[in-house]
């Protein structure tokens, strides 16, 4: 069980904290198509797992971690020392060939950049502004922790469809797509140089839909919109699940939001029970 090694957009360490028992106790094999910063795998730490995701950067820094964590480490203490506002806006300028280095420059950009946001611009440049946290090394041995939960696992650039039609019976499937919702952003969430639309929407129902017959479980965390539930509506059971917003104008508010887990299969509820501090889920069909 440990923290993810990248902050993502999207990412699910609220929900690992929060609704642990919600996953499957025993599968055969994980799989992730959303992959980001991976924050359900690394919890699970399952023993075989296919991790995939769009977003070359990403994969690329996987990928790397898992064969070349001791390099990666070295370079990033060595970053720590030389670190300023001048190596950074440097750095981001700078576009490597060699796998190595550019998954290098992509946990430096990750670890200082502003909110640990990732945007790029058309021509596909990293254009976020430094922020003010100066971490760029990690702690000792956390590095090697993370290559050795990567070490059975097989990582890919791949479209979710790909992946999810892989899934069998016996296998875990947890789907954390970009949110997008009908009416909304003019029905698109720019994620890298990729647009997630309303159409992508549909097209992971139908590969969701085709790996539950096929025998595997599968959880889907979506927004809690109206649009996404009648996506949904004749799709396993829907759980509102409550999260303290991180966004700072909502915290002075203390305003909560919700979001919409769909599984497959029925939930350990008991485990809610037995644990007063976790928030049972409520149901909504
Ligand atoms: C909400 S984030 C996943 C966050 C992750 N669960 C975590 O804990 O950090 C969604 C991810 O989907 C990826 N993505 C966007 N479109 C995709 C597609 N068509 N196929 C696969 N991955 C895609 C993005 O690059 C992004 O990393």
């Amino acid at each position: 069980m440990l923290d993810p090694f990248l902050k993502w957009p999207g990412g699910k360490r609220w929900l690992v904290r929060q609704c642990g028992p919600m996953f499957p106790l025993q599968y055969r094999r994980y799989l992730e198509p959303f992959l980001g910063g991976g924050a359900v795998f690394f919890h699970l730490a399952p023993q075989r797992a296919v991790l995939s995701d769009t977003n070359i950067d990403l994969v690329n820094a996987y990928q790397c971690l898992k064969k070349h964590v001791k390099v990666i480490e070295k370079r990033l203490l060595d970053l720590q020392h030389k670190h300023s506002k001048t190596l950074y806006y440097r750095i981001r300028a700078t576009r490597p060939t060699g796998a190595i280095e550019q998954a290098v420059r992509f946990l430096y950009l990750n670890r200082t950049c502003f909110n640990g946001i990732y945007r790029v611009n058309l021509r596909g440049e990293f254009n976020v502004p430094i922020g003010t946290k100066n971490l760029v090394a990690y702690p000792e041995g956390y590095l090697q922790g993370i290559a050795t939960c990567l070490r059975h696992a097989s990582i890919r650039i791949a479209d979710f469809e790909e992946t999810i039609d892989e899934a069998a019976a016996g296998d875990f499937v947890f789907v954390d797509p970009p949110y997008t919702v009908m009416h909304n952003n003019n029905n698109f969430v720019k994620y890298n140089a990729n647009l997630f639309s309303w159409a992508d929407q549909r097209r992971l129902v139908s590969a969701v839909k085709r790996a539950a017959r096929r025998g595997a479980a599968v959880m889907i965390s979506n927004a809690d919109h109206q649009s996404v539930r009648e996506l949904y509506s004749d799709f396993g059971t829907h759980h509102r699940v409550n999260r303290a917003s991180v966004l700072a104008a909502d915290f002075l508010h203390r305003r909560k939001t919700t979001e919409l887990l769909i599984t497959s299969y029925q939930l350990r509820h008991s485990e809610y029970l037995d644990r007063p501090t976790l928030q049972a889920p409520s149901p909504l069909c």
